[in-house]
């Protein structure tokens, strides 16, 4: 198994391609502690692991609260022993556009989609670099990104904003933690079929644009993503820092401007 024994946290795991993450981390051997702020979710889905063999834990968590934060870390950690993956993927989509958006629309996405990531980054970091410092192994971490961050649409200011930053974040913590045995990559995800995609395809026009322009003809499925998630989290993945990796089934590739040939 190729996370055999790694203890694996994950943020907003209670649905979508967080909970396809943690199952697939748990039967890659992995010891699994999940956050959400849909704690009942987070359970059944801790739960729904354990029934089948896994090993998974889950706790309430809101990743905009840093003390809520540093806690799932610290269970993680007090139950056993270290952390080697730490997946930030917890976020929220506000529609709107700059002329509609609030101050507290804004405020509340980047606390979340933006702020919750760098306090999970930090919390996993500040434990792999001590685990490093004592001669342990340090440890892997990776942000849920999107390609929104290179195209995007105009009612979705405050969430493409927030994965712009991440782009930075991960760039940034990789350089800061290369020498302390820690890799920070991102991954970025086109359209995959999660209840948070649901909320953009509205209507079937809007499935049929969205499948017009993505060359593999389909949504991508949580556990594909899931399967990024792994090999970067792997061993296998030990040459690999700073790096977003998009998967979405060719989208970023098609010029959609010019009329594709018969
Ligand atoms: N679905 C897609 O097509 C897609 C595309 C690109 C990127 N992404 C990214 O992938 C990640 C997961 O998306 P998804 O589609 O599974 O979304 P989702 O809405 O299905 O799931 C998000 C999860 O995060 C939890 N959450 C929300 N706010 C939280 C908070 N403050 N603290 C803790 N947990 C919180 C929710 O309860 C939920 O369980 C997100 O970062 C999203 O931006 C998704």
């Amino acid at each position: 198994m190729r996370l055999q024994d790694k203890v694996c946290l994950v943020t907003g795991a209670a649905r979508g391609i967080g909970e396809a993450c943690a199952r697939r981390f748990a039967a890659e051997g992995a010891k699994v502690v999940i956050g959400d702020i849909n704690a009942e979710g987070a359970l059944a889905v801790a739960a729904s692991i354990n029934e089948s063999g896994g090993d998974c834990m889950g706790l309430a968590c809101d990743v905009s609260d840093k003390n809520q934060i540093e806690e799932l870390v610290a269970t993680a950690v007090e139950a056993h022993g270290r952390l080697d993956v730490a997946l930030a993927n917890a976020a929220q989509l506000h529609m709107s556009d700059i002329l509609d958006t609030s101050e507290d629309d804004y405020d509340r996405i980047m606390a979340v989609n933006l702020k919750g990531f760098f306090l999970t980054d930090q919390a996993a970091a500040r434990q792999m670099a001590a685990q490093t410092a004592r001669g342990e192994k340090g440890g892997s971490i990776i942000n849920m990104s999107s390609i929104q961050v290179d195209i995007t649409l105009p009612n979705i200011l405050t969430y493409s904003m927030s994965k712009g930053g991440i782009r930075s974040l991960t760039i940034s913590a990789s350089l800061a933690l290369a020498d302390k045995g820690v890799r920070v990559n991102a991954i970025a995800p086109g359209s995959i079929g999660t209840d948070m995609v649901a909320q953009l395809m509205v209507d079937e026009a809007a499935r049929v644009k969205i499948m017009s322009r993505t060359p593999l003809g389909r949504l991508g499925e949580p556990d594909e993503v899931a399967s990024l998630a792994v090999f970067l989290a792997s061993d296998e993945a030990a040459y690999i820092t700073g790096e977003t990796i998009t998967i979405d089934g060719g989208r970023m590739g098609l010029n959609y401007t010019c009329p594709v040939p018969e």
